[in-house]
Parts: structure tokens; sequence; C-alpha cells
């Protein structure tokens, strides 16, 4: 197979994997297309599907300029093939088979562990797309309506990138799983998608946002570590990926540093020191930061879940097989085979939290999802750098790792975001103060009022400091139809 940094925009299916050379792999993905639009015509952006939104679409895949920018209208978005480079000899960097040649074709004895890691991570792709379809009406901006479609659109090119791998290596399986991506839905009775966090509502803004910073970077460590595969299409597919998923995180970070900016910016200028007097600052039509707080604690509870049990013997076999690896695996120093080691585990014994070494090889989950709260902790860090800047009284933490948990060791423990036990009768009795309650979600809800003026800015929200692809204040990200 040739390998081209650039995309070949004239097929129906841009790609840079030589789709035309391909007759077989060509018809099956062009069999597939329409019903990919027409799945993203029902759950994609709801009344949004004719506007002209300024987006980038990748044309290349050279890390300088992968993207060009321009107006389209998402139905007509270029969904393509992307794979980053391939290395030239690359080896399987991890497990029993490392310092092998990478696999170029799927190693049959991996073939099921294989797929279902493919099919988890592309189940991922179309759900956020369904959780977020109603966003566009209660935009705050112009601005941020751009960056919601973008996330979207590029989340459609992910499930893309997925049953590309699907369709071109695993054959009638791999159709019938590729069929599957499509009719699954977020959140249906019958039919939902594979992991709860892809089941839950995106209701409104503040959501999104805890979205974008804490699931979208699950995504993130997730496709770190299956960039590692030696498996060589599936590293050089998330390879590309992770350039993508990085706007996905700013949008998140950014927009909740916008969110508190303003917070604080508006208790100011009101004489308001009590950052807990939520009646006060809901009055001014801001969000109090203790609100904020019981957001960002649903959500990565939530996301938490997502990296499956601390100690599992599945992601044990990923690993042996040289299927998915570590974040950062290559620049960790050590064998790469967790023979004999040991990775410390917070577990719960006797009614207190311990550290267990636990095999490094079982530990995988849990040391991933270690990395990824260490990555969480810098924004909030951020964050909290915001509101000191601000003179305001006030820090947000991430929650402990027994805090509303339903995966894992921790599931039937009843914690406090601080990490107190207690029974299940008085976790229920005060989970209102940890985690968004009726009250909390009405407020949020009638806030969520669109603003759809040219460089204006719902009051909740302050403006970004830079516009998307260096744009003036007053650019018209979206051209409403
Ligand atoms: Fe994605
Ligand atoms: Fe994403």
């Amino acid at each position: 197979m040739t390998m081209n940094i650039h995309v070949n925009y004239d097929d129906l299916i841009p790609n840079n994997v030589d789709l035309s050379n391909d007759p077989k792999l060509k018809r099956a993905l062009e069999k597939w297309h329409p019903g990919y639009i027409n799945w993203w015509k029902d759950m994609g952006p709801e009344g949004f599907q004719t506007a002209d939104v300024y987006l980038r679409t990748a044309v290349s895949v050279d890390p300088k300029g992968w993207a060009k920018f321009g107006y389209v209208k998402m139905p007509e978005y270029r969904w393509g093939i992307l794979l980053a480079p391939q290395v030239e000899d690359r080896t399987v960097p991890f497990g029993e088979h490392k310092g092998e040649l990478a696999w170029q074709d799927v190693p049959g004895e991996y073939r099921a562990m294989l797929r279902r890691l493919i099919v988890i991570q592309g189940d991922t792709e179309p759900a956020s797309v369904e959780q977020q379809r109603y966003l566009g009406k209660t935009a705050p901006s112009l601005y941020d309506m751009r960056n919601l479609f973008q996330v979207n659109v590029e989340e459609g090119r992910h499930l893309w990138a997925m049953v590309y791998l699907l369709q071109r290596y695993f054959g009638r399986d791999g159709r019938e799983e590729a069929e599957g991506l499509l009719a699954r839905r977020s959140g249906d009775a019958d039919n939902p998608r594979m992991l709860g966090a892809f089941n839950e509502k995106t209701p409104d803004w503040l959501s999104f946002f805890m979205f974008t910073f804490f699931t979208d970077r699950d995504g993130k460590m997730q496709l770190e570590s299956l960039a590692q595969s030696g498996f060589d299409p599936l590293s050089r597919t998330t390879r590309f990926m992770l350039t993508e998923e990085a706007h996905h995180m700013f949008v998140g970070e950014s927009g909740i540093a916008r969110t508190i900016e303003r917070t604080c910016e508006v208790m100011k200028a009101n004489g308001i020191d009590d950052p807990h007097g939520k009646e006060r600052i809901r009055a001014l039509g801001v969000i109090d930061l203790p609100t904020i707080q019981k957001k960002l604690n649903l959500h990565y509870s939530l996301s938490l879940d997502l990296f499956g049990s601390e100690v599992s013997t599945n992601a044990a076999n990923a690993f042996n097989a040289g299927l998915k690896g570590r974040y950062q695996e290559t620049k960790i120093e050590d064998d790469h085979m967790l023979r004999d080691v040991t990775y410390p585990v917070l577990e719960l014994k006797d009614g207190k939290f311990v550290t267990v070494d636990e095999p490094a090889l079982a530990a995988l989950n849990g040391r991933l999802r270690d990395d990824y709260s260490a990555d969480c902790q810098k924004g909030v860090t951020r964050w909290n750098k915001v509101i000191e800047k601000a003179g305001v009284n006030f820090e947000l933490k991430l929650s402990h790792p027994a805090f509303h948990r339903y995966i894992g060791g921790f599931t039937n423990v009843y914690a406090s975001p601080t990490g107190e036990l207690m029974d299940k009768a008085a976790w229920e009795k005060r989970k209102g103060e940890w985690l968004p309650n009726t009250d909390d979600m009405d407020f949020i809800y009638h806030l969520m009022q669109p603003e759809y003026g040219i460089g204006k800015y719902a009051n909740w929200i302050s403006p970004p400091k830079v516009g998307i692809d260096n744009k003036p204040g007053d650019f018209e990200y979206v051209k409403l139809a």
C-alpha cells in the first residue's frame, strides 16, 4: 500500500490510503456511506444542517498544516480516511511480541480481541454526536456553536476511521460491526451505546464543556494507548485522530475557564465576596462556582468508569498480545513486558483506603486511569488560577476516585467527594450537595438562552481571548440559514 501525506479529495471518500486501488474495499465503504449520511441527518446537530459553518477539514496528515478552514454545510463535510505516515520498520513496542515487526495485517490469534477494541472505540464516536445534537439551539455564541459543530464532524470522522479498519481488515464480521455502529443510539432503551457515560444526556453547555474536558480526555487516553498498538494500521489511525482530539479538549478546558472567569467578574462587579452566596450570584445570571464543582464531580466520576476495572485480565491480555499499550509506552523506561513487577492500586480493605501492590499487568486500567487523573488535574489547576487571579476564595477539586462509581473496585462504596465513607442512606441523603440536583439543573437549563448575534456572548460566559483561525471578534462563525 502506498502512503500519501496528502489526501485524495477526488474520490467520494477522501483518503490517503489509496482507496482507488482497492475496488472491493472502496465498494464496501461506498455502500456504508449513505447509511452514514442518513445517520448524520437524523442524529447530527438538529436545526443546523443547512447552515454554513466555518469548519476545518483535514487535507493532509503532515503535522504542520494538516487542515484548511472554510464555510461548509455539515452534511457536505468531507469525512475522510486519514492515517498518520507509516514508520518504517516499526516494531511491536511491548508485550510478548516486543521487538517483532509491527503487523500490517490482523494477527489471526488476536482477531476477536482486536475487533472488540476497535468496536468499543468506534461506538463512542457517534454516541457523543447523538448526545450533543440539541445544543446548537442554546449556543452562547456563534463562536461556541462553531466549536460544537467542529467537534461533532470530527467525531463523525473518527467513526469513519474505525469503520475503515473494520471493513478493510475484518471481512464480513467487520461489515456487520460497521452496521451496528450506525444502529445503536445513545440512551436508547433497546439498543444503547456500549459504555455508560455515552448514554448520559448532555443537556446544556456546561455539561458539554465538562464532557469535552473529561470524557473526550478519556478518549485521548484510550487513543494514546491504541496508538502504541503492534497492529500498525490501528496505531496510524489513532495517531492522526489524536491531532483532532486536542481541539476537543481545548473546547472543554477553555469553555469552563471562560465560564469561571465570567462568574468571578460579575461577583466582583457586584461586591460579592462569598462564592457560596448562591442566590445572589445566580440572580446575576452567572453560574456559581459550587455548582460548577458539582458538575465537575459528575463528569469526572462518570469518566473514571470508562477505564473499566482497575484490575483486569482483559487489559493484561491486550497488553501481552501487543494490541493496547500504556500511555506514552515508548517513553517509559522498563522492559515493556511487565513480568514480575507491581503497580500500586488504591483499594478499600476493611473499611479503609489502602494502596495495594497489584501485578502491573493486571493493573493496566488502574495505571491508565491514574495517568488520566494527573492530566485532568493540570486543567483544574489552570481553572483555579483563573479564580485566584480574580481574587475569589474558592478552589475546584477532582473528586475522590471512590466517589459515585459504578465500575471497578469502588462499586457499591458510598464515599463523599473527599473520600469520607458512609452508608448508602447517608450518601443518598447528601448526594444533592455533591452532584447537580433538580434545582441546579433547572437553574442551568433556564440560563441557557441562545445568543446568535455576531460577536456577542451570553451573559454567563466570557468571550475567548483569540478567535478560531485567528479570526477577529466580530467574525461570523456560523451563517444561519
Ligand atoms: Fe473522537
Ligand atoms: Fe473527541
